[in-house]
């Protein structure tokens, strides 16, 4: 089975809760007409509270993998759900480009660059993104990512590069450890069910690096404008 498969079952594929969502929408000061795209929407772990949260706008969603956009389309009729790369988003205009755990994919700056353009006035962009939530900087944890591609940073860091791309921060917050677990339990249990070896050995250590030394890093929820 594939990775894409694997998350077909699962309803999350990133850290994430409903609490720290309705506190970024809080931020964001969305309102019930907001036109709001969902970048990087994997299976449509957070569009359904983005469609709740504004009956009289509209929700369109948007992922590179074709297989998550007709899951989330079916789930979610009422939303837009397509196809496509958000480095080159649709035009909207956006009041909020949500992105909960995609914009790595990118890199901030490139990720901010390219949705300046398609944000309505007043728009803004809720993201969150990882990073080191305390002064222990575990080689495990350091070595594990960098693997995967991902530099580690602390939260000065991240406000730095945002900051650089020509942004404001309106508010700050970790996701915390209950949204970890909102991902990882019921990806533990998907797994057990997996044939695919090497991917069920590199979730597994994933979840077992957080286990170990979750309290190190976090993913941290930002809410931005342009300057
Ligand atoms: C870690 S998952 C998070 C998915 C979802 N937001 C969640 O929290 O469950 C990242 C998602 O970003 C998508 N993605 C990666 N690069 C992308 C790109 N350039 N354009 C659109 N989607 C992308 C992946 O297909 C994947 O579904």
């Amino acid at each position: 089975m594939s990775l894409v498969d694997l998350f077909l079952r699962l309803d999350r594929a990133g850290p994430g809760d409903a609490e720290s969502l309705r506190w970024a929408l809080g931020v964001a000061g969305t309102r019930a007409d907001a036109r709001i795209l969902d970048a990087g929407c994997g299976t449509g772990a957070d569009t359904g509270m983005l469609l709740a949260a504004a009956p009289q706008g509209r929700v369109m969603a948007l992922d590179a993998a074709p297989d998550f956009v007709a899951l989330v389309a079916s789930k979610y009729p009422a939303v837009s759900a397509r196809q496509g790369d958000m480095a080159a988003p649709p035009r909207g205009p956006w009041d909020l480009i949500w992105s909960a755990g995609a914009v790595y994919n990118l890199g901030i700056g490139r990720a901010l660059d390219a949705w300046r353009g398609v944000l309505a006035p007043g728009g803004r962009v809720a993201f969150s993104d990882l990073c080191w939530a305390g002064p222990a900087r575990p080689q495990a944890v350091t070595d594990f990512f960098a693997a995967e591609g991902v530099a580690m940073r602390d939260a000065a860091a991240l406000e730095a590069e945002v900051a650089a791309a020509g942004w404001r921060v309106l508010g700050a917050r970790w996701i915390g450890r209950a949204g970890w677990a909102r991902y990882y339990d019921p990806l533990e249990v998907a797994l057990a069910g997996e044939r695919d070896a090497d991917l069920v050995a590199a979730f597994r250590a994933e979840i077992a690096l957080w286990k170990r030394w979750g309290e190190s890093y976090d993913y941290r929820l930002l809410v931005v404008e342009p300057a």
